[in-house]
């Protein structure tokens, strides 16, 4: 489905990532790592946002490495930002609806509540995306994510910056995606609280894999 063929990343000289493999081949991979160990990188040069000084990202078969994020979201492969970044000045329902917006179709709005509701934010639809709290953040971007239609879902740390309570909503809607059988790669910086949701992990330390759990 997807695989990572011995990508390198290096800044200035600083090598960040080095001659890292993985394969997705179940459904959700939990990518866990100490702080600067390369999982948000490795995550951006999945997404696009980033060129991996060399190797190959391979999406059923195809080499992608050279496409751009957009394009990636197209094909479905769709990133969820660590800091989520909504259009601040739109309301929920019309960030919704961009995300919308990269399918054909119509009723958009139609999907985009319906989406909100899955999400647990329909009572904020008309509210603009600046007045949320954290948490509403963080679902917004999920449900941004969806309104996409991705096939593999990135998440860079999901629960990091939320309180007991909030990390407990996410993770309910993660088990749900899961449910419904979204494909999803998953930074953390311990297994432990990716251990419901994933079906394999593998760990990251210094830019290398040092260690497969179980292969999701
Ligand atoms: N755009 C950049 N330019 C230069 N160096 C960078 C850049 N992005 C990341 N790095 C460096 O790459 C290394 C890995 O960073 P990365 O953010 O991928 O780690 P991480 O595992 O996600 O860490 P954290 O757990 O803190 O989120 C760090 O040393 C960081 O300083
Ligand atoms: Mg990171």
């Amino acid at each position: 489905m997807l695989v990572v063929k011995n990508v390198s990343k290096t800044y200035n000289s600083n090598v960040v990532l080095k001659d890292v493999s993985l394969e997705l081949k179940k459904r959700i991979l939990g990518i866990v790592g100490p702080n600067s160990s390369g999982k948000s990188t490795l995550l951006r040069i999945i997404a696009g946002l980033e060129k991996p000084s060399c190797g190959k990202i391979l999406f059923r078969d195809k080499d992608i490495t050279r496409l751009n994020a957009n394009k990636r979201v197209e094909l479905g492969i769709v990133y969820a930002f660590q800091i989520p970044r909504p259009f601040y000045r739109l309301t929920v329902l019309e960030n919704v609806m961009i995300g919308c917006l990269i399918r054909n179709g119509e009723n958009i709005r139609e999907r985009a509540i319906k989406i909100c509701k899955m999400m647990g934010i329909d009572h904020l639809i008309n509210a603009k995306a600046k007045v949320l709290s954290q948490g509403e953040l963080k679902l917004l971007e999920l449900a941004r994510v969806i309104a996409t239609e991705p096939e593999i879902i990135l998440l860079d740390e999901p629960f990091a910056a939320l309180d007991k309570k909030n990390a407990k909503v996410v993770k309910e809607k993660l088990l749900e995606f899961k449910r419904m059988n979204y494909r999803m790669l998953i930074t953390a910086h311990r297994f432990k609280i990716l251990r419901d949701i994933a079906d394999g992990f593998v760990e990251i330390k210094e830019g290398k894999i040092r260690r497969y759990h179980v292969e999701g």
